[in-house]
């Protein structure tokens, strides 16, 4: 399938599960705080929430930054989107911004120092959004990736279960072996971990040195 037609997708499915979204992030809590903890943020950096979504790491990813830092995030969905930014002004946090734009066509104002993909597969299986991802950090920026996917070997018979899982929030709900396989050869110092399991996985890098995009 191309981009286009697994964004339609993802969209029409955040249009359906916006307003009870949040209810269902409770017992990933702890995945996410261990993600942004693993980005090992300091107070003046950028970091940039991938798919930001109603923007439940908002809060966490401030406190990281501070004052004197900047937290921006992006979604392509008008109702995801729309709560975060009802968070941002009730919170009146001034250097907290959020962008409705995909993945594939971002454009930030600067690069940034940390990246946060939480629950995004749709856009680390999407080649072109990769790359403009890795285009918008710093060599050097730290990267932490949360996700689902298939149980090993010996629990195959329960990936059923896993792919209709995936399947209610993602436009591309397959490729589920190894999903951060086309973002981890960009990364340097990688690190990974199984969760929930085996059904889920923490992973953190740094973006190469070596990596020549342009924010741009
Ligand atoms: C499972 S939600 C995760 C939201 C948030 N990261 C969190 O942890 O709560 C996935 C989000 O990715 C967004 N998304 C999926 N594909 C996208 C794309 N190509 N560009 C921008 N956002 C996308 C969806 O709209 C959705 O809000």
């Amino acid at each position: 399938m191309d981009d286009d037609t697994i964004r339609a997708d993802s969209i029409a499915k955040y249009r359906a599960r916006a307003a009870g979204y949040d209810d269902t992030c409770g017992p990933t809590w702890p995945i996410r705080e261990r993600a942004i903890a693993g980005l090992q943020l300091q107070p003046g950096q950028r970091v940039l929430d991938v798919g930001c979504g109603t923007g439940l790491s908002l809060p966490l990813l401030r406190d990281r930054v501070g004052d004197q830092g900047c937290v921006w995030g992006f979604d392509q969905s008008p109702e995801m989107l729309a709560q975060a930014r009802t968070r941002i002004t009730e919170a009146g946090w001034r250097n907290v911004a959020v962008f409705e734009t995909s993945a594939q066509t971002l454009l930030l104002p600067e690069p940034v120092d940390a990246l946060l993909f939480h629950y995004t597969h749709d856009i680390l299986r999407s080649p072109s959004a990769v790359a403009r991802l890795l285009a918008c950090a710093l060599p050097g920026a730290c990267v932490a990736i949360a996700g689902i996917k298939y149980f090993p070997r010996w629990l195959a018979p329960l990936n059923l279960w896993v792919y209709l899982k995936n399947r209610g929030y993602n436009g591309a709900p397959g490729e589920l072996h190894s999903p951060w396989d086309l973002i981890a050869p960009y990364l340097d110092d990688w690190r990974f971990e199984s969760t929930q399991w085996g059904m889920g996985y923490l992973a953190f890098g740094r973006v190469s040195a070596t990596n020549s995009r342009s924010c741009d």
